[in-house]
Order: C-alpha cells, then sequence, then structure tokens
C-alpha cells in the first residue's frame, strides 16, 4: 500500500483527500518537484528543493516547510514506502480558497501533498547494451514560462501525447526561430564532433537538476568538453548523439528522431563517457 503525505499527516493514499475548491485542481496553481531516489538515497535533493523555493517564490506562495522539514518528510516518506527505485512528488498548491475566483486568495494556506512512484532502476553505462529512445519533434506551443515547474502542464501533457502517439518515447521542441528549447519532460542534449552541447536556460526552458548535475559533474572531471548554447534544429538532425535528461530516465540516448537515424544508429560513446560519469557522482549532489 502507498503511503503519502497530506498537510502534516502520512496515510495510505486512498484515504488522501483535498477539497474540489483547491487551487490546484481548479487552476493548476501550484508547484511541484520529482526527486529520484535508490535505495534511500535521494539524487540533488538539495538543488530540487531550492528550484522548489524559487517556483513557489515566483508566484507567491509562502513556503511553510523549511529545508529540513522537508528532508524529515522525505526520507520518513521513502522509509514507509519501502526505500526502492522510488522517485519523490512533492506538490505544494495555493490551497482551498471558499470560492472560484483568480486572485491570490489571502490567509489560504497552502496544500502540501507528497507521495513516491516507482522509477526504473538505473542502466548500466553500456553503449552496447543501452536501449536508444525515439523521439518526435514538434514546435514548442507552451507557455512563456517553462522556467516555472508548475503543476500546469497540459501544454506539456499534449506535446508528450503527440510524441506517444507517433509512437516515441518523447518529442524534441523548438521555438519559432528553429532553435532547440527541450522536451516534453525532459532537457536536451546534443553532441558534434565529441562536445556536449546543451540549450542556454531561459524562460523557454526548466533548469532540469539533471542537466545541472551532468554540467557539474562534466566541468569537474574536464575530460569531456561541452558548450551552454543555441541549438538550431538542423544541428540537432546533423548531431553525432542526442540525448534527453530527467530524474526519472537519468541520461537517455535517443537514436531516433522523426524515424531518421541519429549519427550512426548507435547508442553513442560519449553517453556512455558522460553517464559512467553521472553513475559515479550522482550521489554526491
Ligand atoms: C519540461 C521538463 N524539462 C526538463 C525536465 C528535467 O528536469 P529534472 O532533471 O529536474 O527532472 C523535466 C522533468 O520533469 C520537465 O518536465
Amino acid at each position: 500500500m502507498s503511503i503519502v503525505y497530506l498537510n502534516g499527516t502520512f496515510m495510505p493514499i486512498e484515504d488522501a483527500k483535498i477539497s474540489p475548491l483547491d487551487r490546484g485542481f481548479l487552476f493548476g496553481d501550484g508547484i511541484y518537484e520529482v526527486i529520484p531516489s535508490y535505495d534511500g538515497k535521494t539524487v540533488g535533493l538539495e538543488p530540487h528543493m531550492q528550484r522548489m523555493f524559487d517556483g513557489l517564490a515566483a508566484i507567491g506562495i509562502k513556503s511553510t516547510r523549511t529545508l529540513e522539514e522537508w528532508k524529515e518528510i522525505i526520507q520518513t516518506l521513502l522509509a514507509k514506502n519501502g526505500n526502492g527505485n522510488l522517485g519523490v512528488y512533492l506538490q505544494v498548491s495555493r490551497g482551498a480558497d471558499v470560492k472560484r475566483y483568480h486572485a491570490y486568495p489571502e490567509n489560504v494556506e497552502p496544500t502540501i501533498f507528497a507521495m513516491t512512484t516507482a522509477i526504473k532502476a538505473p542502466v548500466e553505462a553500456d553503449a552496447s547494451k543501452a536501449k536508444g529512445f525515439s523521439v518526435g519533434t514538434t514546435q514548442d506551443m507552451r507557455w512563456k514560462r517553462c522556467q516555472i515547474k508548475s503543476t500546469a502542464l497540459l501544454g506539456n501533457v499534449m506535446h508528450f501525447q503527440e510524441g506517444y502517439e507517433g509512437g516515441n518515447d518523447e518529442i524534441l521542441l523548438y521555438n519559432a526561430d528553429n532553435i532547440l528549447t527541450e522536451a516534453s519532460s525532459s532537457n536536451a542534449f546534443i553532441v558534434k564532433d565529441g562536445v556536449v552541447i546543451t540549450p542556454v536556460l531561459d524562460n523557454q526552458i526548466l533548469p532540469g537538476i539533471t542537466r545541472k548535475l551532468i554540467l557539474d559533474i562534466l566541468e569537474k572531471d574536464g575530460s569531456i568538453p561541452f558548450e551552454v548554447r543555441d541549438i538550431t534544429m538542423e544541428e540537432v538532425f546533423n548531431a553525432d548523439e542526442v540525448w534527453v535528461t530527467s530524474s526519472s530516465k537519468e541520461l537517455a540516448p535517443v537514436t531516433t528522431i522523426d524515424g531518421k537515424t541519429v549519427g550512426n544508429g548507435s547508442v553513442g560513446k560519449v553517453w556512455e563517457a558522460a553517464f559512467k560519469l553521472y553513475t559515479a557522482h550522482k550521489f554526491e549532489y
């Protein structure tokens, strides 16, 4: 049975109830996080929590839990759910008012919810064994505040569905200038001539924690050069390797884009080297 946390209490998920007037339900008015954990050990806990605090501040929700309190909630939740390969899902909505009205209500307590979801065991950093992802491409039609990890995910959901209906694992998104932004639920990287390249962070992109960790690990290690800059879709189609990254999929190598082969069609050696480094260092964050 799944144990969740709701507004101060741990309980079976069947007992967790929220009001239909909750603004998370009515407006998607909330912030969420997903933190990966393996056998009770989290990856990137503090950067994940910092991003959540930044998101809450950006939308004017007062944080009612400190970092230390969140850490306690997360470790308790993991233990109560058996400490396997688990993603910890956290959500803070603006709370339930007595009416549906757009303006932020005063004196309403945020609704605080946390649960765990099963995530895949990490794959081996071995290019000959890794499964390549297939992705589609489409113009990014989401809102202009993608840096906020809002629970209002319909734009992302519709893009993911478009990829899914095309038989793909993900879908890469590009803006009106044909510049790669990210993917519907992941950040994106390309590799050309041994150089790892990922888009610059701005309002078109979620500042992914996996992306952040990879860049930090690459920088500290120094053996794989990288650049953070605009990437045209032409560069994407001509890349030697393409990866999508997220907390639940880590670094996933892409071998097909819109049905066309990426590079030589097999999972790349730079992915293997970078993923070896990520695997070796991820628990340091
Ligand atoms: C739109 C989007 N971009 C990027 C990411 C990757 O972020 P992270 O590495 O923090 O999981 C996600 C993760 O859910 C996402 O939804």
